[in-house]
This record gives C-alpha cells, sequence and structure tokens, in this order.
C-alpha cells in the first residue's frame, strides 16, 4: 500500500458519511421548488473545500443557482489543473420504482443508492476527497482550483458568462472532470468526445376548448393525433432524421476511426438485457457504438396532452406536447438545428392546428486529444489503479460547458469518468458502486503527478 491507498483505508467512512450528507439535499434543478437546496448544496460544498484544505471557498451568484469556487495555490511555476464538476441532480420521478428513498442514500450490495450518488455528486466528491488526500500528506503537486455549478442538467444556461466574466479566476492548463461513465472496471475507459444537443418543447393547439369526442369527432383536426403523425414524420424508414439540413454539417468519421471503434468490445446480447429490450434499431449503415458515439439523434422525452388521469373521458384535446431533443456531433451548431427544427415543424404541421416551438437548451459537441500529455496523464493513472491501459470512447452523453469551456476559457477538457453503465443515472435506483468511488479517489492524485512530471518536462 502507498500513501494513496493508506489514506483512503484510514478515511473511507468519514468519507462516506461527507458525501451522504450532500446526497441528502434534494438539489433538483428542474424544479423551482428545491431552490433554496440548490443554496444548501452549494454551501455544503463550500464547507466541504475549506475543510479539505483550499486556500479560499466561494459561492458566486448567478441569474440561476450559484456557482462555487475553490483554490489552492502553491507555486506560480506549477501547473493548474482547474476541476468542474455539477451539484445539481435530475428529478426522481416515478418514486415507486425506486428500492430505497432518493434523498435518504444507503449502502447496499457493495453500492451506494441514491439520487446524484453517481451523477454528480458522488463522482465530484472524489476530487474533493482526492484534494484532501494530496494536501494533507503534502503531496499537491499543482495548483488546483474547483468550479462546481448547479444547472448541468438543464443546460449550464448560466456558466458560459460565468466563465466570460471571471476568466482571470479561472485561469488554468487544464480541465478535469468525472461526470462520464468506463465501459466496466475489468474494460477501463476515457471519454474523449461527447454529443452536443438541442432541446426543444413543441405546443400544437387544435380547437380552443377540449370538445365532446362524441360530438365532433370525426370532423375535427385533433392535436394529439396531429403532433403524433409529425413526429413520426422526423424519421424515415432507415431512422434517419428527416429535417432538411440536419446532416449539412455532421463531421463524418474516416475509415480509421470507424475501425479503431470497431475494436472496441461490445456485447449486443449483454446490452439489450441490461436495459431490458429484445431488439435494437438505429440509424441503417452504423454499428451500436457508432449510433451512439458519432451519429446524431432525435428522440422524444415526453408527450403529453388530452386526458391522461384515472379511468376514462371522451374528448378532443385542445393541446398536444412534446418534449424532443437532439443529439449532435461535432460541427452541428445547435441553435441552427433548432432553427431547422422549427421551420421544418411549421412546414409540416396540417391545417387546423397550429404549432410552436421553443428552444430550451443546448450545447455543442466536444472532443479531446488523445496524445496530449493531459490525456496520458490520465491514461497512466486510471491504468495504474485498473491494472489495464483505458482505451478512449466517444460518448454518447452531453456536458453542454465543456466545448463552452474551450471556446470561452480556451482551455482542453479531460474526461476520466468512472461510472458504470449500470449505474442507472436520470434513472430510478441510481447507484455507485463503492468499488469506482474508491478507485476514482485513487486515480486522482496519480493524474496530479503524471501531469506535474509531463508539464514539468516541456
Ligand atoms: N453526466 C452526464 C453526462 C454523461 C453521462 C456523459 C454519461 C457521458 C456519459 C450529465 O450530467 C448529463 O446528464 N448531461 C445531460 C445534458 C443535458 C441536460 C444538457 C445529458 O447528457 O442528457
Ligand atoms: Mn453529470
Ligand atoms: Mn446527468
Amino acid at each position: 500500500m502507498d500513501y494513496i491507498q493508506k489514506y483512503i483505508e484510514v478515511h473511507k467512512e468519514r468519507f462516506i458519511d461527507e458525501l451522504f450528507g450532500l446526497l441528502r439535499i434534494p438539489s433538483i434543478s428542474a424544479k423551482s421548488e428545491n431552490k433554496m437546496d440548490m443554496v444548501a448544496a452549494a454551501e455544503y460544498l463550500k464547507k466541504m473545500f475549506l475543510g479539505a484544505g483550499a486556500d479560499n471557498a466561494e459561492i458566486f451568484s448567478t441569474n440561476g443557482n450559484p456557482v462555487v469556487f475553490a483554490e489552492k495555490i502553491i507555486s506560480k511555476d506549477k501547473p493548474t489543473v482547474l476541476v468542474y464538476g455539477h451539484y445539481d441532480v435530475m428529478p426522481v420521478e416515478p418514486l415507486e420504482e425506486w428500492n430505497s428513498v432518493p434523498f435518504e442514500p444507503v449502502i447496499r450490495d457493495g453500492k451506494i443508492w441514491g439520487r446524484g450518488a453517481d451523477d454528480d455528486k458522488g463522482q465530484l466528491f472524489m476530487h474533493i476527497k482526492a484534494f484532501e488526500l494530496m494536501n494533507r500528506t503534502g503531496k499537491l503537486t499543482c495548483n488546483i482550483k474547483f468550479m462546481v455549478e448547479g444547472e448541468e442538467e438543464i443546460g449550464s444556461q448560466h456558466l458560459g458568462q460565468f466563465c466570460a466574466d471571471h476568466k482571470k479566476l479561472l485561469e488554468a492548463d487544464v480541465i478535469l472532470i468525472s461526470d462520464t461513465t468506463m465501459i466496466s472496471p475489468e474494460i477501463p475507459s476515457i471519454t474523449s468526445g461527447l454529443r452536443g444537443i438541442s432541446y426543444m418543447q413543441v405546443e400544437v393547439t387544435g380547437p380552443s376548448r377540449d370538445l365532446h369526442s362524441g360530438i365532433f369527432g370525426g370532423n375535427v383536426v385533433n392535436p394529439c393525433n396531429a403532433l403524433c403523425d409529425m413526429i413520426s414524420s422526423l424519421k424515415d424508414k432507415d431512422s434517419r432524421i428527416t429535417v432538411p439540413g440536419f446532416y449539412d454539417d455532421v463531421y463524418e468519421c474516416g475509415v480509421e476511426e470507424r475501425k479503431v471503434m470497431s475494436e472496441r468490445p461490445f456485447n449486443r446480447e449483454k446490452y439489450m438485457e441490461s436495459i431490458g429490450v429484445t431488439a435494437l434499431n438505429g440509424e441503417l449503415g452504423y454499428t451500436e457504438i457508432e449510433r451512439t458515439g458519432i451519429r446524431p439523434t432525435l428522440d422524444i422525452n415526453g408527450i403529453w396532452g388530452g386526458y391522461t388521469g384515472e379511468g376514462t373521458k371522451t374528448i378532443l384535446p385542445s393541446k398536444a406536447h412534446a418534449k424532443i431533443s437532439m443529439r449532435l456531433v461535432p460541427n452541428q451548431e445547435p441553435e441552427k438545428i433548432a432553427a431547422l427544427f422549427e421551420e421544418y415543424l411549421a412546414k409540416i404541421a396540417p391545417d387546423g392546428v397550429s404549432v410552436k416551438t421553443r428552444y430550451l437548451h443546448g450545447g455543442e459537441a466536444y472532443m479531446s486529444p488523445i496524445d496530449s500529455p493531459e490525456y496520458k496523464a490520465a491514461e497512466i493513472a486510471v491504468e495504474s489503479v485498473f491494472g489495464k491501459k483505458p482505451i478512449p470512447v466517444r460518448s454518447g452523453g452531453s456536458i453542454p460547458i465543456v466545448a463552452t469551456f474551450e471556446k470561452v476559457l480556451g482551455i482542453k477538457s479531460i474526461l476520466m469518468g468512472f461510472g458504470l453503465e449500470s449505474d442507472a443515472i436520470h434513472s430510478p435506483n441510481e447507484n455507485f458502486p463503492l468499488e469506482q468511488f474508491f478507485k476514482g479517489i485513487e486515480s486522482v492524485p496519480r493524474f496530479f503527478e503524471n501531469y506535474a512530471k509531463f508539464k514539468g518536462a516541456r
């Protein structure tokens, strides 16, 4: 056991207790009723940063939820690592699907169960504890800064401005993020890319009130039917998106890139079993790995309208709604895609209904180089803890602020994630294996060690 493993062994119970304190705060950014919980989470984090040894920790208010900043500067001559994470979590519905209470974390079967256990409180906490470890053992080799936000799950709408306003404060050589997954502990991976996103809400209006479906049914364009028809025509039989211009800017991967991707292990049967489906479907001409990693998609996140309560009610609804998101790939611009989407929906709407489309949030895709000193540092760190060289994987998920970091701050991000696909993030029964949590804590100081070495040698 070296000093890293020893420190973790001695302090692990407390690490868990402190994480549980954060997990108990229901910081759901999507809901206005949880506004005060956002502040409580920010304050809790500030305390944690100071306790771990930060020179200073500050809460910045924004037009949205507060941003927590903390730092410890050891020397002007050392490289600076900026750690990013988010303390906000997704809503917990459907509650009846949970085996334990979402904001009452528990340990069962070697895993931490609760909303945010992985995404991203658990993964963020690894960094806070790794910082404490480096600090207390006198092994901090780089300057360290933390920026933790409370709006990631709703599109990080105010963080871009925060970055633009605090460029000096946020100056760093690299941004380190644990908010992604690895394939498995046996096949460790580092995320080399993220998809972008355009998130839309559609409202279709027909008659000025709900109508008796017997008296009027047969004559009236039903907005629910119309919305369904419109949405079904957004993809063709090959699962290609039909919005004109949608693919115009898509970065097409070359043969070499696709070959590397095809070498990544993928077990179709296990994959289907893990999510409880008996078949998969996606864009013709691409593998499953390509469909999430390098191809854009369009999906309904929620759809409603008319009567959805108990029993029956015979009506022709006045309105229908849907939340639709498109995952984007490099070169696609979220605003442009949103505009194309809106234009096309207006065009295909049948006479008799009107359509209102709103762009809720968006973010660009991101790609990180896999030959940079920071990638190498992460690679060695993960290999030394998991015993195998991690493979780079382009993830299907999005962290919208990462592209903004590059544009506004001019800093590249390293996505060293320790979540597993089985962690059920955004779903009922979110969990995070203790083993991943502790291995994550162990990996971070090893990253710092190597990063300082590589940067110093240049
Ligand atoms: N941590 C996830 C993103 C993620 C998870 C990336 C797993 C790769 C692998 C993040 O919190 C998230 O859920 N992002 C949202 C962004 C959206 C709300 C703008 C997403 O991807 O849906
Ligand atoms: Mn996250
Ligand atoms: Mn998330």
